[in-house]
């Protein structure tokens, strides 16, 4: 039944929307990133363990059920524990945890902490009730310096506008388009109350709090598709609703897009031409 209608849904849907899952509907939606590949992976290490240990723990219980259930003419066992076992079954698990903590620890180190490459794709992302404002540098590929304390209204991405790093980035509104296989890096902020940017694609989610900006968000894509950038933190009544369209598409395809969204200042050809010198070229 619930295959049936997403097909159903699917057919109705243009090629625009986020791709619907059609396969592993009940389990996790494909991932395209490269951080995703190891926290797949350290999920299925958990759900292995305790999906082993909860077989072991509850036959074993069942059989002891059975086994030593009340009798007539059996009498009871009186039992104070074992101390070998219980060292053992304590030690056992201490080390699991234990590996799995500096595990996880490390690999969040590498996904949060390390510095993005210097060639990542800049785009600032800041949420507001209820959608997404993006901002994409521009020829020049950079992005104009963002200030969390100018934020506001009618500067959602706090920028200065004598910043001439931003003469040549553009804007778009619930449209993220990213090229496959390069690093982007994020500046994450808020307008008003806390949004979180959510890719379950990405396996990424990272919550933005109003008078800050989070510039150490960083990802790799490996797959191109259509998903859709949703907001994960209730923010108000409209936050169903705060939902934005995400492109992974070719870097050709990717420069199309970017080149027919840059302001006037670009010329046609897109290379880095100052305010003044376009007006002198006419
Ligand atoms: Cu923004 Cu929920």
């Amino acid at each position: 039944m619930g295959l049936w209608l997403i097909g159903i849904f699917g057919l109705g849907s243009s090629t625009g929307c986020a791709e619907i899952r059609e396969t592993s509907v009940w389990w996790l939606p494909r991932n395209v990133s490269n951080f995703g590949h190891e926290i797949d992976f350290i999920f299925y290490v958990i759900l292995w363990l305790t999906g082993i240990t909860a077989v072991l723990v509850f036959s074993t219980m069942i059989y002891f059920i059975v086994k030593y259930r009340r009798r007539a003419g059996v009498g009871a066992i009186h039992s104070h524990g074992n101390n070998t076992l219980e060292i053992v079954w304590t030690t056992i698990p201490v080390f699991i945890f234990l590996a799995l903590a500096i595990y996880g620890n490390e690999m969040w180190a590498r996904m949060r902490m390390e510095t993005p490459p210097d060639d990542a794709l800049q785009v600032a992302v800041v949420g507001e009730q209820f959608g997404w404002n993006l901002r994409y540098p521009g020829p020049d590929g950079k992005l104009a310096k963002m200030d969390a304390q100018k934020v506001g209204k009618d500067n959602p991405f706090g920028i200065d506008p004598n910043d001439p790093d931003g003469r040549d980035d553009f804007t778009t509104y619930n449209d993220m388009v990213i090229p496959v296989g390069k690093a982007v890096r994020l500046h994450l902020g808020s307008k008003d109350v806390i949004h979180s940017f959510y890719v379950p694609e990405f396996r990424l989610y990272q919550d933005m709090v109003p008078g800050r900006v989070y510039d150490f968000v960083w990802f790799k894509t490996d797959a191109t598709g259509q998903f859709q950038l949703a907001c994960n933190q209730l923010c108000g009544q409209g936050h169903y609703k705060m939902f934005g369209k995400l492109g992974v598409v070719t870097p050709e395809e990717y420069a199309a897009w970017a080149q027919g969204k840059a302001p006037a200042v670009a010329t046609a050809d897109s290379r880095p031409v100052p305010p003044d010198a376009s007006v002198a070229n006419r």
